[in-house]
């Protein structure tokens, strides 16, 4: 498909890039969209696959009917196969009443499985049957249940290794991936690398009612030979950050140092590197992304009540510790993320028709006020505090705000201790 024929739907989705590998993965799913085949959606964490399904589904005949976008990863294993595949009452203890499931209630629709590479065997199993045979049985039940539900699934995880692993079903992944799309990472992209800081920069210059911040050439060089571990979900903090605590409008190299971009891979990224297996082999985690965040922002806050303390001197006040906690305030956005009405369950978003309401129509942004941590280890457990206790101890709330896994989160609680 031609490049002029991609861009109304690049302008309905928000899509920005011209790279030969993001149009292929939209020419895929513009033609595969008005078959009912499944289709698996595969590329390291951040790089856009969650536009793909939606762009699937409201180009198909059954754009009208329902959309379920599931997170798998974020489903207690207990309970996942009750959520996707429903239970009679007195399935289990708890179970008083009876549950659809989503594979019911998406009959004639499409399921979004995203993470699909953290389903556990024995439900794998069950997905393989249903999209086999569009059977399924329901927790707690013999009778056997009929659906029509188009299946499009995605993963971060290099499937093919979890195969030889033994973590996931190999004849799963071929009934998945009868149509498989590929996400490119964001340091094969080029050019797009470039137009993505500027749209970004420019979206939060308005956000924030600041100056668009520009490239110097060094700069700019500098974003086209970075490796981008964190790829476009990466790109698009660093734009913030920048935007946001860069006095200077116009962005050097050197700046651009100062945020973790650097042409080293050793320097620079090591938080975002320390975890990572062999790129492309393995998961690229967004919490060593965030750890990042945290600690450019532990080091903002330090300078600054190093400043305040300093002024404080000068003036000659003598309670430097009202200082931080009046004015030590860290602001942190949250990712925004495209939500439509509300969902039933805190991992999932259910979608009716087609329109499409971005993130800035729900609040984003929070302030708060702490002292400065002492260390990583701290400020994470600081952090994780904070967030249970915005969100009343809700760990499903509190997982989606902290943009970890529900499991990540409870294990982080145990380490921490908080769970008393
Ligand atoms: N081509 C693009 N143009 C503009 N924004 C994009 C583009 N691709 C991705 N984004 C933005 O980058 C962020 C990450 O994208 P997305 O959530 O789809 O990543 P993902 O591939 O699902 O990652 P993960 O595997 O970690 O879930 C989102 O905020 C998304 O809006
Ligand atoms: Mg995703």
């Amino acid at each position: 498909m031609r490049e002029s024929n991609l861009q109304p739907i690049k302008m309905r989705y928000g899509i920005v890039g011209m790279s030969d590998g993001l149009n292929r993965a939209l020419d895929i799913a513009i033609q595969v969209a008005s078959t009912d085949l499944s289709v698996l959606i595969q590329g390291e964490s951040g790089v856009g696959k969650e536009a793909i399904p939606r762009i699937i589904h409201d180009n198909s005949v059954r754009k009208h009917q329902k959309y379920f976008a599931i997170n798998c990863g974020s489903i207690p294993e207990g309970t996942i196969e009750s959520e996707l595949f429903g239970h009679v009452k007195g399935a289990f203890t708890g179970a008083i009443g009876e549950r659809e499931g989503y594979f019911g209630a998406a009959n004639k629709g499409t399921l979004f499985l995203d993470e699909v590479g953290e389903l556990p065997l024995p439900t794998q199993a069950r997905l393989l049957r249903v999209l086999e045979t569009g059977e399924y049985i329901r927790v707690g039940s013999s009778d056997v249940m009929k659906t029509d539900v188009r299946i499009i699934a995605a993963t971060n995880v290099n499937l093919q290794k979890a195969i030889s692993e033994g973590k996931f079903r190999e004849d799963l992944y071929y009934r998945l991936a009868t149509i498989p799309i590929s996400m490119p990472p964001l340091r094969e992209r080029g050019r797009d690398i470039e137009l993505l800081f500027k749209k970004f920069a420019s979206d939060f210059a308005e956000k924030y009612h600041l100056t668009p911040i520009q490239l110097t050439d060094d700069a700019r060089q500098l974003l086209l030979q970075y490796k981008w571990p964190g790829n476009i979900r990466q790109l698009k903090n660093v734009a913030e950050q920048i935007s946001i605590i860069n006095k200077d409008r116009v962005i050097t190299a050197e700046a651009l140092y100062q945020f973790g971009i650097s042409n080293d891979t050793t320097a620079g990224t090591g938080l975002i590197l320390a975890n990572q297996t062999q790129q492309g082999q393995g998961r690229y985690s967004y919490e060593n992304e965030r750890e990042m965040l945290f600690q450019i922002l532990s080091n903002l806050g330090k300078d600054v009540k190093e400043l305040k303390e300093m002024m404080n001197h000068k003036d000659g006040l003598s309670q430097p510790h009202e200082v931080h906690e009046s004015h030590n305030e860290v602001r942190i956005e949250k990712q925004p993320q495209i939500i439509q009405q509300p969902a039933r369950d805190p991992y999932v978003q259910v979608y009716g028709s087609t329109q499409f309401i971005e993130s800035e129509d729900i609040p984003t942004a929070e302030t708060y006020t702490e002292p400065v941590p002492r260390s990583m280890r701290e400020l994470e457990e600081q952090n994780i505090k904070e967030s249970l206790k915005r969100n009343h101890g809700n760990r499903g709330k509190t997982a989606r705000e902290l943009g970890i896994s529900e499991r990540t989160l409870y294990r982080k609680i145990k380490n921490y201790g908080l769970d008393n």
